[in-house]
């Protein structure tokens, strides 16, 4: 923990490595709203050392996205160890092994929540990962198939714990339910009880409320913020008020869409307009949500195609009196 943060004295929050979400401009904004660390989308081990050119565009950052980990995926040690030794100069302060992704392309190679299933080979991926000196951290889940596999999962962190790690983050859904139902915080307290080695947790941090009630509950090192950053950064600003303890500030829908529409305008500049609002869609989508009328603004989402749009589309919301969230 100390290598990655230093002494901070207190909780941290991170902005959760989420494919087809988290790129450079995204991280950008989790980092401006208070994210303590941000982390690239997940990293084929493997497409790095072939320096397959999407891999080397996913690894691509600068300054202002750091504090930045990078989270690797990979079933092999000795692609690891090359990978880690390929990063190693690149400034990143930590690197992350991803041991929770579902996605059957992943797990079909052994990746993943798949290693899970496969604790010796899962050490051996860490301790390559370790051979290059940077801080490692682990993201794992609760199980395979389902979270009674926590108690055989939790010899394989005390192997981790072993071997030393910064830090382990734990989304307490097994990789069979994916997305679905609700994450198990008993099991990240269970974690943070039984283990000196820092536990951070993620699932359903949704909102600011969400994010007290578990973290009191559970009592993490910290909390990695995922879905509930999309459309709303505020949320690392309100989650870092809060582990500061300052008040924590609340925001509108009017905020949030203006935060939204400058995020949509920087897309813009990385990846040109036609990309970049296509790749907004699932953004916006996210923030016409939860307030009267806003199926209306989603049914118009199919049609975006220009900036211009984009901005006529927001304005009426800028604009709005929509009380707090
Ligand atoms: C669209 C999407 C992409 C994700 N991609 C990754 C990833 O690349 N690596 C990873 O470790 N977790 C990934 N996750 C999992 C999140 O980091 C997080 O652990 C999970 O979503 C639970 O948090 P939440 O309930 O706050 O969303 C992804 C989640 C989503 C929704």
């Amino acid at each position: 923990m100390k290598r990655v943060f230093g002494d901070i004295g207190r909780r941290v929050v991170i902005a959760a490595p989420m494919a087809g979400y988290t790129d450079r401009v995204f991280r950008r904004f989790a980092r401006k709203f208070g994210a303590d660390l941000t982390f690239t989308e997940m990293v084929s081990a493997e497409g790095l050392v072939h320096s397959t050119k999407m891999t080397l565009k996913y690894i691509e950052y600068s300054p202002d996205e750091a504090p930045i980990g990078i989270q690797f995926f990979s079933a092999s040690p000795e692609y690891m160890r090359q990978a880690a030794s390929m990063v190693k100069n690149m400034g990143f302060s930590v690197i992350d092994i991803n041991m929770g992704c579902p996605v059957r392309k992943v797990m079909k190679k052994g990746a993943g929540a798949a290693l899970l299933a496969n604790p010796a080979v899962a050490l051996k991926v860490v301790e390559a990962a370790k051979s290059a000196g940077l801080p490692v951290s682990v993201k794992i889940r609760c199980g395979v198939k389902s979270c009674a596999e926590w108690k055989s999962i939790k010899r394989f962190v005390a192997e981790l714990e072993k071997i030393g790690i910064e830090f382990l983050t734990i989304h307490p859904r097994s990789a069979a339910q994916m997305y679905s139902g609700e994450s198990d915080w008993r099991i990240i307290r269970d974690a943070v009880q039984s283990f000196s080695l820092p536990i951070i947790g993620s699932g359903d941090l949704l909102d600011i409320d969400a994010v007290r009630e578990r973290v009191e509950f559970a009592a993490p090192a910290g909390v990695m913020i995922a879905r509930g950053a999309i459309a709303n950064f505020e949320i690392f600003t309100q989650v870092r008020a809060w582990f500061e303890g300052k008040p924590t500030p609340r925001f509108s829908l009017a905020d949030r869409a203006r935060t939204l529409l400058e995020f949509i305008r920087q897309e813009v500049e990385f990846r040109g307009e036609t990309q970049a609002v296509k790749w907004s869609r699932k953004f916006l989508s996210k923030l016409f949500r939860g307030f009267p009328g806003a199926s209306n603004f989603r049914a118009q989402l199919d049609r975006l195609e220009t900036l211009a749009q984009v901005e006529g589309l927001l304005r009426p919301l800028m604009e709005s009196k929509f009380s707090d969230f």
